[in-house]
């Protein structure tokens, strides 16, 4: 099925019998192959009497050469794979089997992409980025302080070099393009977190998206809805590895703390009144910053508190 999807990945129509000719087979074949990738992937595709076939939009596939054979080339070994139940699930998966990190996982499509807070991740085929990194952290609880925070910093960075100059950071570790999400992450952790363990660093970015396939729960965007042209996952990908790499780097040698200013100039939400929510009672408080640690530091009816934990989110005051 995918030299099929190479061919019709431009967008534009191909003919049954050009496509067959290219690829060896009937065009009946052809035929139940479109069938099969309609059905399976959820591409949806135009056909036409006297023209032939087309995606209903253009995509460019993963390519694990155009990841490779660049300027940037970044020595974390790539594995693409075509549909996976999550990227995260299947790093996990992976170390389980003994695989050495750093390394990525990236998948053309996740039936059950994983969110924070429970949350599911809508991630259709060939559109968006669904990234899992792999790393060691050695260092005990210490190198695991404000890494989230490090990660959406990275990732603040790859998107800003990619063109989008109104992307902010929301935290613990959203980033935003006029209030509506664009890029989610997941940090997973496993082995002891006070000795040796692995983290496996989960991206999400609405890279290609423009409809809204599946129920999102939220106000969301994409690159492709902001710029207003079709982005090249594998190019955001060589930058997105190239900001990773140096950020994970300070964290490592300095901690978070010397990553922390640069973090808050570029929090969304500081100095705004917001509502913190962790299943139990709401906080309510105006945002004074993040600590030493990535904790959000809150005003609250006077006193400064600070609160932490992956179950946490912010929500403006007067968001209802
Ligand atoms: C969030 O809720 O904001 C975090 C979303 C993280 C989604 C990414 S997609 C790649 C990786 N695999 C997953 O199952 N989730 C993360």
């Amino acid at each position: 099925m995918l030299p099929l999807l190479r061919l019709l990945q431009d967008g534009r129509f191909h003919s049954g019998e050009a496509l067959g000719a290219v690829l060896g087979v009937s065009r009946s074949a052809i035929w139940k192959q479109l069938q099969v990738l309609e059905a399976e992937l959820g591409l949806p595709v135009h056909k036409v009497r006297g023209r032939g076939y087309r995606l209903e939009s253009p995509f460019l596939l993963l390519d694990e050469q155009a990841l490779v054979n660049s300027e940037y080339c970044h020595s974390w070994p790539v594995s693409i794979l075509q549909s996976v139940d999550s990227t995260n699930a299947e790093v996990f998966r992976r170390l389980a089997r003994g695989h050495i990190p750093p390394f990525i996982v990236l998948a053309e499509r996740q039936v059950a992409g994983r969110g924070r807070r429970g949350r599911n991740w809508v991630s259709p085929f060939g559109e968006n980025l669904y990234y899992s990194l792999a790393i060691q952290i050695n260092g005990g609880m210490r190198q695991l302080e404000g890494l989230s925070l490090t990660v959406g910093l990275a990732l603040l960075r790859a998107l800003q070099a990619s063109g989008m100059v109104g992307a902010g950071l929301k935290w613990p570790n959203d980033v935003l393009v006029s209030g509506s999400k664009i890029a989610g992450i997941l940090l997973e952790l496993t082995g002891d977190p006070a000795d040796v363990c692995h983290v496996v660093i989960g991206i999400g970015v609405n890279v290609n998206m423009l409809a809204n396939k599946a129920t999102i729960d939220q106000s969301w965007t994409s690159m492709r809805a902001e710029l207003g042209h079709v982005v090249d996952r594998n190019i955001f990908i060589r930058e997105l590895n190239r900001q990773l790499s140096q950020y994970l780097g300070v964290h490592q040698e300095q901690g978070f703390s010397a990553l922390r200013d640069e973090w808050q100039d570029s929090h969304l939400w500081q100095g705004l009144e917001v509502t913190l929510t962790a299943g139990t009672e709401p906080v309510k408080g105006v945002v004074l910053g993040v600590d030493q640690v990535g904790a959000i530091r809150l005003c609250v009816a006077g006193v400064e508190e600070s609160y932490s934990g992956g179950e946490l989110g912010l929500r403006l005051h007067d968001d209802s």
